[in-house]
């Protein structure tokens, strides 16, 4: 290997940045010379591969990332980790897998749906096989529609013809244009193909804060009635949530089928989070930085946060979201 590995960077200055071709063409000379490596395997040593039936994601790194890394969301935990496993184990899925997560800023849904597709592709959300797509940055003109309409769609279709397990996340649902959530539509309903494309390996994930004052409100009715969080269940939440989501008009889900016609698989709710948890974001913050805790840091950066409502102080407004920059001033 050490050999080979040689021969690749004098085949291929600055292999850093391995483009596919001049990649093809050292494995070739590589596998010339070598003759029994299987070109495959070696080649997606290098080059990403879209994942085959045998590349299952590992469920127990996934539960590990899921109890290491995100706190407080023990509904968000079990739903996703039955899901996404479910979901790959199947061999003949009859829709892509669709994720709606709810819940306010800094609970945690980009962070699931980085762990979601680094388990699915090993580059996470920079490998080329997952997608993202923020509605005020990506689709900021409602005059442009028709133009997102055609290019989303295009894509999507591209992308999926490219690679079945693509996953796309669409970030800020509440605020994507109605039209661009129908031209999402047909790709995450039961047909077979279309046009010659299967899309029933895909995932897609939405986030969007919609829901997130009912979900508010149900935890609150839990701390007040001196519930442990932890009982909150499924059922407690589901109806208030797809309701709650339904009926407001300013979710871009209102214009839209997407729940009239049963296209979301799972509707996952993020509670507010609370000091203890920021606690614990702080805690990993500072791990994932290399440093050893300092409990007093963590305490006063906790500190730092506010929390609602204004008598009762339980959950922060702003989740873990601001964690990592007031850590940078210790
Ligand atoms: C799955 O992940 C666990 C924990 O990270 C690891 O110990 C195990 O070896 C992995 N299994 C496979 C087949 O990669
Ligand atoms: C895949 O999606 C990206 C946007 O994430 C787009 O730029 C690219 O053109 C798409 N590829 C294909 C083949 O459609």
């Amino acid at each position: 290997m050490p050999l080979l590995l040689g021969l690749l960077s004098l085949l291929v200055p600055g292999s850093a940045a391995l483009e596919p071709i001049s990649v093809g063409i050292a494995i070739g000379a590589a596998s010339a010379l070598t003759g029994y490596l299987s070109r495959p395997r070696f080649y997606c040593a290098f080059v990403e591969c879209c994942p085959g039936e045998a590349d299952r994601p590992n469920a127990t790194a996934l539960k590990e990332d899921l109890d290491n890394k995100l706190f407080g969301q023990h509904l968000a935990k079990d739903v996703i980790l039955k899901a996404v496993t479910g979901f790959r184990n199947n061999p003949n899925p009859k829709k892509p897998l669709t994720l709606s997560l709810h819940g306010w800023g800094g609970t945690g849904k980009n962070f699931v749906s980085q762990i979601i597709a680094e388990n699915i592709h090993k580059a996470g959300m920079k490998s080329k096989f997952v997608h993202l797509f923020i509605a005020t940055l990506h689709f900021p003109h409602d005059h442009q529609i028709k133009l997102y309409k055609d290019q989303l769609q295009k894509w999507i279709r591209g992308n999926v013809s490219a690679c079945a397990r693509s996953v796309f996340i669409f970030d800020e649902m509440d605020k994507l244009h109605p039209g661009l959530i129908d031209a999402i539509k047909p790709f995450l309903d039961y047909y077979e193909q279309i046009e010659g494309v299967s899309y029933r390996s895909t995932i897609f994930i939405f986030l969007s804060n919609a829901g997130g004052d009912l979900i508010t409100k149900v935890a609150l009715d839990f701390w007040r009635s001196g519930k442990d969080r932890k009982q909150i269940e499924l059922k407690d939440l589901e109806p208030v949530l797809s309701v709650g989501v339904f009926n407001n008009k300013n979710s871009g889900f209102w214009h839209s089928s997407l729940i009239d016609r049963n296209l979301i698989d799972y509707f996952i709710p993020f509670l507010p989070l609370e000091y203890k948890h920021v606690k614990m974001c702080i805690r990993a913050e500072i791990k994932s930085q290399g440093k050893a805790v300092d409990e007093e840091i963590v305490t006063k950066v906790a500190n730092e946060m506010t929390f609602f409502p204004k008598d009762e102080r339980i959950y922060s407004d702003k989740g873990c979201k601001l964690v990592q920059s007031k850590l940078i001033f210790y």
